[in-house]
């Protein structure tokens, strides 16, 4: 996968992409993250890349001539343009199983106001939010769009199972719990059924405790589940 980010602030992806797995799968050659830092697109010498909106009104806009110009320089054909905003569709982990498979992703990441209207528009597939809140750039969430589709890339995790069995997984359940060593610590004990071996009554406990799980803490999942 190639996946290239158009952002004004290339130096916050330094942590999160040069660590464990997403620093794992571009050594790999898996993905082959690029950043585009829009400063570099800006109209004038100043590297102006924002204007007071038309109307009036509190803020600065993205320009459509740099985010156009950005977009072009690393635009294939197979391309998918994907912006981050508030006024986009929810991020859930079936969106990040269904973008996993585009070989070439472009992610814009706003900052002020957003990006003029022109560019919404004429240059991008899909939006996409993290939720309902306002963060005040767009690298935070398209981080969190590239670890979530990175780790889904065929090889980027150490057991391909992890993916499969986990919250959102093909049920649209919650994880059901999880134990490590000691089997008692602190007088707190592991479920015996966990030590059994039966691998069947493991099989039934463990989708038992994911229905309990998602009904009390997320029984909206259930309903999308029948849909
Ligand atoms: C301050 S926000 C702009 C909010 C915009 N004025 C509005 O009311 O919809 C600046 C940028 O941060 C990013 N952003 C903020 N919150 C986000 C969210 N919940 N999901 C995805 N991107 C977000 C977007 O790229 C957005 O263009």
């Amino acid at each position: 996968m190639r996946l290239d980010i158009v952002t004004l602030f290339p130096g916050m992806f330094a942590g999160p992409m040069t660590e464990s797995i997403m620093a794992r799968a571009q050594r790999s050659g898996l993905v082959t993250v690029r950043l585009v830092d829009l400063r570099e697109f800006a109209t004038d010498e100043r590297g102006t890349v924002d204007d007071r909106p038309f109307g009036g009104g509190a803020g600065m806009v993205l320009k459509p001539e740099p985010l156009f110009a950005a977009v072009d320089s690393v635009r294939t054909p197979a391309a998918r343009v994907v912006l981050m905003t508030p006024q986009g569709v929810p991020f859930r982990q079936r969106t990040a199983e269904r973008l996993s498979l585009v070989p070439h992703l472009i992610v814009v990441c706003g900052h002020y106001e957003g990006v003029d209207e022109r560019f919404r528009q004429a240059v991008v597939d899909e939006e996409i939010s993290l939720g309902d809140f306002v963060l005040t750039n767009g690298s935070l969430p398209a981080m969190v769009l590239a670890d979530a589709v990175i780790r889904l890339l065929p090889g980027a995790l150490g057991s391909p199972d992890s993916a499969i069995s986990e919250s959102f997984g093909t049920e649209g359940l919650l994880e059901y719990p999880q134990y490590t060593r000691p089997e008692d610590f602190r007088g707190l004990r592991v479920p015996e059924v966990l030590l059994s071996g039966d691998h069947a009554r493991i099989a039934a406990w463990r989708h038992e405790q994911q229905g309990w799980r998602t009904l009390g803490r997320r029984p909206d999942l259930l309903t999308d589940a029948q849909e």
